[in-house]
């Protein structure tokens, strides 16, 4: 397994290496791991992060209701809209560049909103989207491990990002972030970025767009778990993975792209 991590900026301009190692990394190993230097806007995700050492719960926001969002998480939530649809542009440009089998989603793409309009009404909302907007069925959590876990699964959707804050300590006892790889290998994640780096999936709607593209790309399985071969668990959220230490596990923000509109 090779990684080879790719600028995001890079990527923003189509440099034509970066595409090519963006695509091939997400073929090869089933995820690629972002740089995200120069973009202003990842203290937001960083702030966002370290705010979230103090969760008492597993996931914001709640299944349950409306979770009242705050500014720097709401300034997280666009910096990944953005970043999300900076992705999903190149892997379009680079795998189908005459647009010939994604020219609706290319469409979207440039009849998106601009970030400012999110959160309505005036920026101040709990609800990123407006009803029918490009990408409404996009969404972000922000987790904390201590307090839960999640089975092995694929993402139903174009790409999905995640970034991680980690306190590093020798334990093997952490819920760490998985992928299985095209060759069958579970690779923890955690182990491989580094802070302020992004990880990148595609999800179950890119791979069927793909099968009109030359090369697929498949779904990648992933879990959030201290084993990732441990056997799948009942998921109630608020109760952490059983083998897994009971504090300084990760907190996570995982933004979640998808062309559905709500
Ligand atoms: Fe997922």
């Amino acid at each position: 397994m090779s990684i080879t991590k790719v600028s995001l900026r890079e990527i923003e301009q189509l440099q034509p290496t970066a595409l090519h190692n963006f695509i091939s990394q997400l073929s090869q190993n089933g995820f690629a791991i972002l740089t995200t230097d120069g973009f202003p806007e990842r203290q937001a995700i960083l702030d966002t992060l370290a705010k979230a050492r103090a969760m008492t719960t597993f996931r914001f926001p709640p299944h349950e209701h409306l979770g009242t969002y705050s500014e720097q998480q709401r300034e997280a939530f666009k910096a990944l809209f953005k970043w999300s649809k900076i992705c999903l542009r190149a892997l379009l440009k680079g795998l189908d560049p005459l647009g010939e089998n994604s020219s609706l989603l290319q469409k979207s793409l440039l009849q998106s909103v601009n970030i400012t309009e999110l959160f309505p009404p005036n920026g101040l909302g709990n609800e990123p989207f407006s009803k029918g907007m490009k990408f409404s069925g996009s969404f972000f959590n922000v987790f904390h491990y201590d307090f839960g876990l999640l089975n092995a699964h694929r993402d139903r959707c174009l790409i999905t990002i995640v970034a991680v804050d980690q306190i590093m300590e020798e334990t093997t006892s952490k819920t760490a972030l998985w992928a299985k790889s095209p060759d069958d290998i579970w690779i923890n994640l955690d182990e491989r970025v580094d802070p302020g780096e992004i990880i990148i999936f595609t999800g179950e709607d890119f791979e069927q767009l793909s099968e009109g593209f030359n090369i697929k790309l498949p779904a990648v399985l992933h879990c959030t778990r201290v084993d990732p071969n441990a056997e799948r668990l009942i998921l109630l959220d608020d109760l952490p993975d059983p083998e897994s230490s009971s504090h300084n596990n990760r907190v996570s923000v995982a933004f979640v792209l998808s062309d559905s509109m709500m």
